[in-house]
């Protein structure tokens, strides 16, 4: 049994064998119907909860989908409908469901959730998003960099906006990928040292840039994300977009990186204001195939947790 806590804590190994996986089950399925059961049924009796304690539309989809395609059942169930969100301690709920499922995916405030969660249930736990980290994004972003570009290493990936939980996800897969990161973005909101410095003691360069121009130059991914996580107070979302509207992708922006580079966003997005329509919708984006691959990513991290 295998818990898909976060990509750092992952074997490099296992993070290239379930990319290797996913890739191969999404070529499997080529051309049929999306509710068409896979050949194989590894989830064949298996029960997975999905605990929702922040809203969602791809997390909770893709994973209701991968789930079914794989022979499985779900139950989706929102964190404050459960006694959960009525002071029952986390540790007394991941035993009770452990009685229950096979395994529990859970979307989150505070990692220390997650943490407790994988900790007290005797079934395998996956991270669907804390106020820390994003890892089931990132692995279906490294797919998709390399279904388009091929391997991942030794590129150059800019983040441009807020040091948030998607940019610490995707600087713990520098490290384990084993490519360089840039951040572009005001000095109050870099990623938490404790990312950076993961990245670079696994020998991944990671750049700090305040100009968003000088740091995309010679990418070959430019990935944004929403100035405003779900996390962070709506009271801040003035000051927020005051300090992050010259980390604007915008074509121009874009044109400064190499000419085949992609762009990236895990959306949901507000378009215009972290990244123009334009870029989303124009030639370098792949935001539509970073959705559809959480799928297939998150059937190899569920096969992988399983060990099915
Ligand atoms: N990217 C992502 O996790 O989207 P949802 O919030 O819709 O699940
Ligand atoms: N950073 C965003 C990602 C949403 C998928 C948030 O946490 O709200």
């Amino acid at each position: 049994m295998n818990h898909f806590l976060d990509i750092h804590l992952t074997d490099p190994g296992h993070l290239r064998q379930i990319i290797d996986s996913a890739a191969q089950m999404k070529e499997a399925r080529l051309g049929r119907p999306r509710g068409a059961s896979d050949d194989d049924l590894p989830l064949k009796d298996r029960m997975v909860a999905l605990i929702f304690e922040k809203p969602s539309t791809r997390t909770r989809v893709s994973f209701d989908l991968g789930v079914r395609q794989m022979g499985g059942q779900t139950m989706v169930l929102s964190g404050s409908d459960m006694q959960l969100g009525h002071g029952e301690t986390i540790a007394d709920t991941a035993r009770v469901l452990s009685r229950y499922v096979d395994l529990i995916m859970i979307r989150t405030f505070d990692e220390a959730v997650l943490t407790e969660m994988a900790e007290f249930a005797t079934v395998p736990v996956i991270n669907g998003l804390t106020d820390r980290t994003h890892p089931c994004q990132i692995m279906a972003d490294v797919m998709t960099f390399e279904e388009h570009r091929g391997p991942i290493r030794d590129r150059k990936v800019v983040w441009c906006g807020d040091g948030n939980n998607v940019c610490a996800s995707f600087l713990h897969a520098a490290g384990q990928f084993g490519f360089d990161m840039t951040f572009a973005g005001p000095p109050t909101l870099d990623p938490e040292q404790e990312f950076v410095e993961f990245a670079r003691a696994r020998g991944s360069d990671i750049v700090i840039e305040r100009d968003p121009a000088k740091a995309v130059a010679g990418a070959d991914l430019v990935v944004t994300d929403t100035w405003v996580s779900m996390h962070d107070a709506q009271s801040a979302r003035e000051r927020r977009h005051n300090q992050l509207r010259p980390y604007r992708v915008d074509e121009a922006l874009m044109s400064k990186a190499k000419p085949d580079a992609l762009f990236m966003h895990c959306l949901p997005a507000h378009r215009d204001d972290e990244a123009t329509s334009a870029v989303m919708d124009g030639p370098h984006s792949v935001i539509f195939d970073e959705a559809e691959n959480r799928l297939h990513a998150q059937k190899a991290i569920l096969r992988w947790c399983l060990e099915v």
